[in-house]
């Protein structure tokens, strides 16, 4: 099992997410890393996971406010190993903190699905909608 610590992120780990953000084929040229609502993953010095959530969005899947996952990954080599889950951890821990009781995501394929189920979210996608995972904090 890999160590990392997970800590709020701030500007100076832009390049980190901006690699991460490839890897979720965003290539969007300017944006800001906010200690309020990215986390990263740090270890061994380099950043090699990170976690975007924004808190008080409307669910309107479940007509209700809560946090919502924007962007999540780690880097490929160090999957598998728990990065991902301290990420979430640390996410709902602030989504709780800001008084939300639920937290969402879109899982992007099967992989990701597959995580977030072991992370304790469930598919409340409505029909014809987009992918809309959910799980009660509180
Ligand atoms: C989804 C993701 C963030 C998970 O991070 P992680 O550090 O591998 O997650 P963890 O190690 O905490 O959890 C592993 C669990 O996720 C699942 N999983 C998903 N992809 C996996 C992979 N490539 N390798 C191993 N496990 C994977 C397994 O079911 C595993 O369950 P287990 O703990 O019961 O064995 C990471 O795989 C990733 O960056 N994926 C690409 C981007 C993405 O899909 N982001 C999410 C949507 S925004």
């Amino acid at each position: 099992m890999v160590t990392a610590d997970i800590r709020p992120g701030t500007d100076d780990d832009k390049e980190a997410v901006r690699t991460l953000r490839r890897l979720l084929h965003d290539a969007t040229a300017s944006f800001d890393v906010n200690p309020v609502s990215d986390f990263v993953a740090e270890r061994a010095g380099e950043v090699v996971g990170w976690i975007q959530v924004t808190v008080h969005e409307e669910l309107d899947e479940i007509g209700e406010q809560g946090a919502w996952i924007q962007s999540l990954a780690v880097l490929p080599h160090l999957r598998g190993q728990g990065i991902g889950g301290k990420l979430v951890e640390r996410a709902q821990a602030q989504a709780i903190q800001a008084g939300d009781r639920v937290i969402a995501c879109q899982p992007l394929d099967q992989d990701s699905a597959a995580f977030f189920r072991g992370q304790g979210f469930a598919d409340n996608t409505m029909q014809e909608h987009e992918p809309f995972w959910s799980k009660r904090m509180t």
